[in-house]
């Protein structure tokens, strides 16, 4: 699966029914033909950003070659060849577990015009992507969203919650670890290939993580075109031998009119091990003439608190960020191991049919779990979204329960929240 061409799966017929329905035409675009430049201007439109230059769309242009776009066309409009509403998808890999990546249909640049919202675009689009997905034989999709209050209509869950952290270093002084590695500046050209080498090391580390591209390791370097302030990414490695083993890329900008307490935004940090994560943090922390640092995208259970003497000058900020959609549940269920071993019969609700079904689930006493299709009564019933959510870990099913998104007995919960407890917190460090 992981080599299925995105690019030669067909077009969804109920989609393209649906759509037509409305007068409108589903399409796929050619990434490399005339139609790419009104896309990608339908998707900074959709977005709120301005209108692409000719040296970003080239620049779009080789970043999302690997994907397959698709544009819905209104042709009565004064623009027809601008489509109103679009959606890119490519093969991705998701981390399952500590070591473990699995294929993943990833969604980005879900668009509708301003014009034509609220008519069922975005569900025919995002209906469109799931069967196509799971026509393909994915047990999974993901993205990351714009808004919490879109995509569980469709059972996406959130299954990754990360957080913002802000620190104000005056408060502190580093008391964790001190690695004994060496601290090196890199340059801005080099960056992105260190960082897709990096990445491809540390993705791997942590459930919930996801494949990055080309264009991303650009971006997060400051070196898109009309990036406003690239040139002020600076970026600094961490290492004990050749290769760098964590790496940070931030920027600094004044704030207020105290040069001696600007802000220092981290952009970026992957470290493969403790050290490297602590040096890194220190450097940040201790940079001469900052007063405040700030950094999006943390682990959920990030040790920095601990490495500081003052918690109170961290203050964090907890976000739902990777949402995951199962379209196959016993192959979603084999993509991790489990903490403790379970045998109970899960119903999961689906109206969009993908997951819908009662399954008696049964993980061994080596953690590995299988699903079979049953007629009994559940012991555990929840929808195609809480499932999602509780899949990596990252979600306590008693949580759920308390919240009245699961709904069974007190042992069948207790013993779903032992069995799904995560090896490690997931987490996902990019955005896609
Ligand atoms: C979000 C967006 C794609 C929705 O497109 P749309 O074609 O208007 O959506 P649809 O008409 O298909 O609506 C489907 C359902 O989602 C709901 N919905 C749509 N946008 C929503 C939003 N922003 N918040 C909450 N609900 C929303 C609709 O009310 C409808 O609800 P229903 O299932 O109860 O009928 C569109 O508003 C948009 O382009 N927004 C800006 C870009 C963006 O945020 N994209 C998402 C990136 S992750």
């Amino acid at each position: 699966m992981a080599d299925v061409d995105a690019h030669s799966l067909p077009l969804d017929p109920a989609s393209a029914d649906a759509l037509a329905a409305e007068h409108l035409e589903y399409a796929l675009v050619d990434n490399d033909g005339a139609g790419f430049d009104a896309f990608l201007s339908a998707v900074t439109r959709g977005f709120l950003d301005g209108e692409p230059t000719s040296e970003q769309v080239e620049d779009s242009r080789t970043s999302l070659r690997p994907r397959r776009l698709t544009g819905v066309f209104d042709r009565g409009a004064i623009h027809r060849d601008v489509p109103v509403g679009t959606v890119d998808s490519w093969v991705s890999e998701l981390t399952s577990e500590p070591g473990r990546t699995v294929p993943m249909w990833a969604i980005s640049g879900v668009t509708v015009a301003p014009t034509h919202r609220r008519r069922g675009i975005a569900r025919a689009m995002l209906t469109g992507e799931l069967r196509t997905a799971a026509a393909a034989g994915f047990a999974l999709a993901g993205l990351t969203v714009s808004e919490a209050t879109i995509y569980g209509r469709w059972g996406f869950g959130p299954a990754v919650f990360t957080s913002d952290l802000s620190v104000d270093t005056r408060r502190v002084q580093w008391s964790g670890r001190r690695p004994q590695g060496r601290l090196d500046f890199l340059h801005q050209d080099e960056l992105p290939d260190r960082l897709a080498a990096l990445h491809e090391r540390t993705r791997r580390l942590r459930p919930g993580e996801a494949a990055g591209w080309p264009g991303l390791w650009r971006r997060m370097s400051g070196l898109r075109p009309g990036e406003d302030d690239g040139r002020k990414v600076r970026a600094v490695a961490y290492r004990r031998a050749d290769e760098p083993d964590g790496i940070m890329v931030y920027s600094v900008a004044e704030k207020g009119d105290d040069g001696s307490r600007q802000e220092l935004t981290i952009r970026a940090l992957f470290a493969a091990d403790d050290d490297a994560y602590a040096a890194l943090w220190r450097f940040a922390i201790e940079h001469d003439l900052v007063g405040t640092v700030v950094a999006s995208l943390q682990p959920a259970d990030s040790a920095l608190r601990w490495m500081l003497t003052d918690h109170r000058a961290v203050r964090e900020t907890r976000t739902d960020h990777h949402w995951l959609r199962i379209l196959d549940v016993p192959a979603a269920l084999a993509i991790r191991s489990y903490a403790a071993p379970l045998d109970l019969a899960l119903r999961v609700e689906d109206p969009l049919g993908f997951a819908e079904g009662t399954w008696r689930v049964t993980i061994d006493g080596d953690g590995t779990a299988s699903a079979m299709p049953s007629d009994e009564a559940p012991d555990v019933t929840l929808d195609a979204s809480a499932l999602a959510s509780i899949l990596l870990g990252g979600v306590r099913p008693d949580a759920l329960a308390t919240a009245g998104a699961i709904h069974g007995d007190a042992a069948g919960v207790a013993a779903l929240t032992r069995a799904f407890a995560p090896a490690v917190t997931p987490v996902l460090s990019i955005w896609y």
